[in-house]
C-alpha cells in the first residue's frame, strides 16, 4: 500500500448550495487552536459563553440552550426522542423532504404519527393543524421552518398559537433558517427548536444547536420510560452543560471553538443587520433568476431568504450545468431532492456565502451555461435585474439588537 499520499489539496469553492456555506477565516482559525480537555475550566467557560451566544441567536431565555454533537439530524432526533414515548400522538407537517424526515423519525420512536400535508412548494396552512388538533389530541406538533427541498418559509406563530390552545408541544426545525432569518423561539412559543452549524451560522458541520422550553423540560421529567437514546438524552447532556458538569461524552472541542467564533460574528453583525442582508440579497437573486426566465417555486409571501429554489427550464440539462459551474468556476449550487430531482436548482445564500459578489457571480455563470445549452441567446439580463433590485433596497444601517 502506498504510505505517503501528499498534502490535502482542496480547492476553494464558493458554496451556494443548500449547505454547507463558506466559513469565515476567523472561524477556521479558531478551529486550529490547540485542543484542551472537555472538563478544563477554560473549556467550561467557553461552553457557558456558547450557551449565551446561542440564546442570542435563538432569541430565547431558555436555560437549556446548547449544542449537541452531530449534524442537524442529531438535533431533530434529540427533539423527537426526548419528547416522544411509544404510542404518543404526533402531528407532523409534511410539505417537503425534511417534513418527511421528521415523520419517519417520529414513527421510528414509536409515535402514532398523523401527517398534515401540503404540496411541495406550498406552506402548511396553520388552519389545517388547528383542525387536526381539534379533531384528535396530539402530544406534539413538528414542523420545518425553512423547507430546504422547496425554499418555502413556513409561518410558525399561528401554528404555535394553535398548539397552545390545544395543549400540544411544538418542535421547530430551524436548520435552514437560524442565522439568516428570524427564529424567535420565545416569541413563537416553540418548545424545542433545533438547527445546524453549517448553514446560516457559517461554521463547519458537526454540531446541532438546540433550545428547550421549561414546558418541554417538565414533559421530559415526567416521562414514563427512559429516553430510548442514551446519547441524545437531554437530561444527561444537560448535566454536562449545566452546573453539575458531569461527564456525558467527550465534547468535540475544536467544533465548539469554531461555533463560538461563528456566533461571535453573528453577534458583531447584529441580528437585524444579518436578516436584512439575507433578505436584500435573496431578493436580488430572485430578481435575477426571474429575469433569466427561471420561475421560483415558493410563493412570493413565503420564501426563505436563505435558500432559493428555481425551476430548471425545459430541455436544460441539470447535471451538465452544475458540473460546469463546479469545474469551471469552483461554484457549488444544489440540485433537486426527492420528487424535484432534475427539476429545480437550489441556490443558498447563507451566512458568509450571502454577499453581493456571489449573487452576481452565480447569475452570470448560470446565464453563460443557459446560453451554452441553447436556452437563451443574450446575456446580461440576470445580473442587470439583480443590480437594479440591490439599488432599490439600501443595506442595513440602523441600530441593532445586541446581547444584554
Ligand atoms: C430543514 C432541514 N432539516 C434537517 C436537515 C438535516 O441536517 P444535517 O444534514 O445537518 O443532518 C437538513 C439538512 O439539510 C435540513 O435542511
Amino acid at each position: 500500500m502506498e504510505t505517503s499520499r501528499g498534502d490535502l489539496n482542496i480547492p476553494f469553492r464558493t458554496l451556494l448550495g443548500p449547505g454547507p456555506s463558506n466559513v469565515h477565516p476567523r472561524v477556521l482559525r479558531a478551529a486550529g487552536i490547540p485542543v484542551i480537555g472537555h472538563l478544563d475550566p477554560k473549556f467550561l467557560e467557553l461552553m457557558d459563553e456558547t450557551m449565551e451566544l446561542l440564546r442570542f441567536a435563538f432569541q430565547t431565555r431558555n436555560t437549556i440552550t446548547l449544542a449537541i454533537p452531530g449534524t442537524g439530524s442529531a438535533g431533530m432526533e434529540a427533539a423527537l426522542v426526548n419528547l416522544i414515548e411509544p404510542g404518543d400522538g404526533v402531528l407532523v407537517g409534511v410539505n417537503g423532504y425534511f417534513g418527511e424526515r421528521l415523520s419517519e423519525m417520529a414513527l421510528r420512536h414509536g409515535a402514532e404519527v398523523r401527517r398534515v400535508e401540503a404540496p411541495w412548494g406550498q406552506i402548511i396552512e396553520p388552519d389545517l393543524i388547528e383542525r387536526a388538533l381539534a379533531g384528535r389530541r396530539a402530544k406534539l406538533v413538528a414542523v420545518v421552518h425553512a423547507e430546504t427541498s422547496t425554499g418555502v418559509l413556513q409561518p410558525i406563530k399561528p401554528i404555535a398559537d394553535a398548539c397552545r390552545r390545544h395543549g400540544a408541544l411544538l418542535v421547530v426545525d430551524a436548520v435552514t433558517s437560524l442565522g439568516g432569518t428570524p427564529v424567535p423561539a420565545d416569541d413563537w412559543g416553540a418548545d424545542i427548536c433545533f438547527s445546524c452549524t453549517q448553514k446560516g451560522l457559517s461554521c463547519p458541520p458537526g454540531l446541532a444547536p438546540i433550545t428547550v422550553s421549561d414546558r418541554a423540560v417538565a414533559v421530559t421529567n415526567s416521562r414514563r420510560s427512559p429516553v430510548q437514546s442514551w446519547y441524545l438524552d437531554l437530561s444527561l447532556i444537560t448535566r454536562y452543560w449545566g452546573s453539575d458538569r458531569v461527564y456525558h461524552h467527550t465534547a468535540p472541542i475544536t467544533m465548539l471553538y469554531a461555533l463560538r467564533e461563528a456566533l461571535r460574528l453573528v453577534h458583531e453583525e447584529g441580528l437585524e443587520a444579518r436578516w436584512h442582508r439575507h433578505h436584500r440579497l435573496s431578493n436580488a437573486l430572485i430578481a435575477g433568476l426571474e429575469a433569466l426566465g427561471l420561475p421560483i417555486l415558493a410563493p412570493k409571501a413565503h420564501r426563505a431568504p436563505t435558500l432559493t429554489v428555481a425551476r430548471i427550464p425545459e430541455g436544460v440539462k441539470d447535471i451538465e450545468v452544475r458540473k460546469a459551474l463546479l469545474s469551471e468556476h469552483n461554484l457549488e449550487i444544489g440540485g433537486g431532492l426527492g420528487a424535484l430531482k432534475g427539476q429545480v436548482w437550489r441556490i443558498g445564500l447563507m451566512g458568509e456565502s450571502c454577499n453581493q459578489a456571489n449573487v452576481l457571480l452565480v447569475l452570470s455563470v448560470l446565464e453563460t451555461a443557459l446560453v451554452r445549452q441553447g436556452w437563451r441567446r443574450e446575456k446580461g439580463a440576470g445580473v442587470l435585474a439583480a443590480l437594479e433590485a440591490l439599488a432599490s433596497t439600501p443595506p442595513h444601517t440602523g441600530h441593532d439588537r445586541h446581547m444584554s
